[in-house]
Formats: structure tokens, sequence, C-alpha cells
């Protein structure tokens, strides 16, 4: 069987479910977005890293861990024509972490991406079954001054964007040290209180307490609300890392909650983990991004020991956050001029080349058509001005210029003096 061959023959032309197209002038938004970030990041040392949209399954299934909801029920795996099982990626620490293993660069090595991220979800609003995420990865260094760079990042791109309903939550999910010690002691909590938890939980707590914590039923959150607490369990070096995180964000005047139940349900997360959670968008989806330490990823992908820590936003989720709150606005920049050709010669083509070569957001008229129509697409364009040539201008070497977007008249320039004139009307 080929690939496709059971697709039926009339399948409507659509995305598929849970996929969305970004069109103009939205997709402008997601530019200035993405340009806004890579300044940013850039600005703290980060490059620009791509990876491939595909991985070998083994990435996430060795570095997410199998029993995640991500690599366990979401992920899109497909056997290709070599008979390789692959993934689209469900995320974008893992490549990362693989091309630093695969390259080797010299630590601190800190990347930057913007990615289509893939989770065969159930879609609703803010969940969907292809996502992008904006994110970072900083490997190398231990020391908690980078965690609170990292948390500072994501938390100045976030106001940045005039973002203010936005909780920080963070937490310390301990390592191999204090984990395992927790997660008795949290089994040993659960096992006495099995019979309020919610019934999924009920049968199966033991498996991953740490689940238990996340878990957004109300009878499993009210027996979490008096579980044992992960930061009266850290051990001292652990402790004392959440205490400087903690500290450094405060003197940044970022400011941030501590919250107990913060467990993020990928297995390479160490110590440090945090979120940011929206106050003006549905508490299903109301996280715009998050990230931690993951201190052993390297190794669990077969690279040296080598601290990490990173985050993810969610584009859309951002500007869904963004629109609930009225802030960071789809503006589509304008073109400068429309130029409107009915002598059918060569005029278009140089003045457009021309003007685009000076600098100008330049469009056209094509195939002819009758100034009015051409008038109504330089109108539709939004251009500022539309630049007429016409069998008079033509003879006269002149071109006329009609502001579409404040009061005057139409006025004759000379064509030598069209970039000028423009440069200095726009300014
Ligand atoms: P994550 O929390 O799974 O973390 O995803 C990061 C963000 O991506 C989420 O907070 C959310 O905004 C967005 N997101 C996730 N899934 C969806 C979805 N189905 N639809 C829409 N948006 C979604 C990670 O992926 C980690 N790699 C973050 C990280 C980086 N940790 C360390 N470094």
């Amino acid at each position: 069987m080929t690939a496709g061959s059971d697709a039926p023959a009339d399948a409507p032309a659509r995305t598929p479910k849970g996929m969305h197209d970004v069109l103009w002038p939205e997709s402008a938004r997601w530019e200035r977005l993405v340009a806004r970030f890579a300044a940013l990041v850039e600005g703290a040392g980060y490059g620009l890293a791509i990876t491939p949209i595909v991985e070998h399954v083994g990435i996430f299934n060795r570095g997410i861990g199998e029993g995640s909801d991500v690599v366990g029920k979401e992920m899109y795996t497909f056997v290709d024509r070599d008979g390789q099982v692959m993934a689209l990626r469900p995320e974008g620490t893992a490549p990362v972490v693989r091309a630093y293993v695969q390259h080797h660069p010299v630590p601190p090595w800190k990347a930057w991406y913007v990615a289509p991220s893939f989770r065969h979800e159930n879609p609703q609003h803010g969940r969907y079954r292809q996502h992008f995420q904006l994110g970072v990865e900083a490997l190398g260094p231990s020391d908690a001054d980078l965690d609170v760079e990292v948390i500072a990042l994501a938390f100045d791109f976030i106001a940045s964007l005039g973002l203010h309903q936005v909780i920080l939550k963070v937490h310390s999910m301990g390592n191999e040290v204090c984990r395992p010690g927790y997660v008795e002691l949290l089994r040993a909590f659960l096992a006495e209180h099995r019979s309020q938890l919610c019934g999924p939980h009920q049968a199966r707590f033991e498996q991953n307490p740490l689940r238990v914590l996340d878990c957004k039923t109300p009878e499993c959150e009210d027996v979490t609300e008096a579980a044992p607490r992960f930061v009266d369990n850290l051990c001292e070096p652990c402790a004392a890392h959440f205490a400087r995180v903690r500290a450094g964000l405060d003197a940044l005047d970022v400011p941030f909650v501590v919250d107990h139940r913060l467990v993020r349900g990928f297995d390479y997360y160490t110590r440090t983990t945090f979120e940011f959670a929206s106050g003006a968008i549905d508490a299903a989806q109301n996280a715009l991004g998050g990230g931690g330490r993951y201190n052993g990823l390297v190794e669990m992908l077969g690279g040296p020991p080598t601290p990490g820590i990173g985050f993810g936003l969610g584009i859309e989720r951002i500007l869904i956050a963004c629109d609930a709150e009225g802030v960071f606005a789809t503006e589509a920049p304008p073109l400068h001029a429309y130029v409107i050709d009915v002598t059918g010669g060569e005029s278009a083509v140089l003045l457009t080349a021309e003007l685009r070569r000076a600098g100008f957001r330049v469009d056209r008229g094509f195939d002819g058509r009758s100034m009015k129509s051409q008038f109504k697409s330089a109108d539709h364009s939004g251009a500022l001005v539309a630049l007429v040539i016409g069998d008079r201008e033509l003879a006269e070497g002149t071109v006329g210029l009609n502001p579409l977007r404040s009061d005057g008249e139409q006025r004759d320039i000379p064509r030598s003096d069209i970039v000028d004139e423009l440069r200095a009307l726009l300014s």
C-alpha cells in the first residue's frame, strides 16, 4: 500500500483536524511576535537553532518518557520508507538537546527556536494538534543564576506584549537524590486518602503519584492540598538552589508564587520548574508557557553529563491571551504605494522595481485592468498612495500621486522626482 492510498479521493480541501492556517494579516502579528522574541533572546546570547520536524522516535521516548501523555498517547509516529520509526516533534527541548549531543558545541551553549509541535490531542480553543512554540534552551551551567535568567527572559517577553493578567508559578521537583524519597512519602499519603481521590487516580495513583498533584478534579485537589510538599523534602543542595532562584527573582522584581502542585509531566525535569498562567483565558488552556531544568537529559540522549534549562511558550495561547487582554493587536505594516498603469507598457514594471529597490513597500495592478478596477485594488491593498500612470502622464513624463488615506488632490510629479517625493511625503 502506498502512503495515502486509503485516503478518500474526494477528501475535502481542509486543514487536518486541530491544525490551522495562519494567513495575512494575522501572520504579520506572528512575524512581529517572533521578531520581538528573537531580539530579546539574541540580546542575551541565545542563537537560533533549526532542527528537523521529524526525529527518531527514541529521542522522545528516552527524553520525555514513554509513561508521559505526550509520548504515550499523543505523539505522531510513523514508519518511514526505510523502515525506521520516526516521530513528528511534540516539543522543542529533546531535539535541541539531541543537536547538542550530536554537534558537541562548547558549553555554555544557548539556543532559541520557533518550532511547530505536534500532539494528537482532543482539539479545543487553545489546544491544538499542531501548535507553535517559541523557546530557549541553555546547556552547561548548573548555576541558579541561569534559572533566574531564563525565567526572567520569559517574564520580560510576556510583559513586553502588555500582558498583565499572568501569574508565574515556580517549584522545585528535586533530583535523583531527594525525589525518590518524596515520591514514597506522597504515595503513602495518597494511599491513606485513596477513597477520596478521583476515580481514575484511586485505581492508578501508585504508578505515578506525582500525577495526582497535577490532577485538576476537585476530589484530588482537596486531597493534595494537605499532601506533603516537595519543598519541605528537598535535599540540602536542591533546597539551596531553589532558595537562590527565588532570591534572584525577587532581586529582579519578577513576581511569582511557589506552586506546590506544579509537577510538569516530562521525565526529564529536575529541580526548578515554572509555568506562566493567564487569568484572562479558559483555565483548562491557560498555560502560556512553561519550562524547567533537565540536568540529566543530555546523558539520557547519550552525551556527557551536562545540566540544562529552558522554556517553551505557545504562540497560539499567547495571542489568545493578548486578544483577551486587548493588547498586541494585529496590525500589518501598510504598503507605501500602489502603482496603477493603464498604458500597458513597461512603465509599471520600471516604476515598481525602482521604488522597491529604494526601500518602499509597493504593489501594482496586473492584467491591464481598467483604471477604476485598479483603484479598487489599490484601496483594498491598504496602500497609502496610488501612483497613476495614464496616457497623459506617460506623454508628459509624470506620475499622478494620489493620497488614499488622507485628504488631498491628485498631483502630478515629474517621473524623475518620484522617489524623493515619496520619501518626503512618508517621513
Ligand atoms: P509544555 O508545557 O508541554 O512544555 O509546552 C509549552 C507550551 O506550549 C505550553 O505552556 C502551551 O502554551 C503550549 N502548548 C503545549 N501543548 C499545546 C497544544 N496542544 N496546543 C496549543 N498550545 C500548546 C514543553 O513543551 C517543554 N519542551 C518546555 C521546556 C523547554 N522545558 C524545558 N525547556
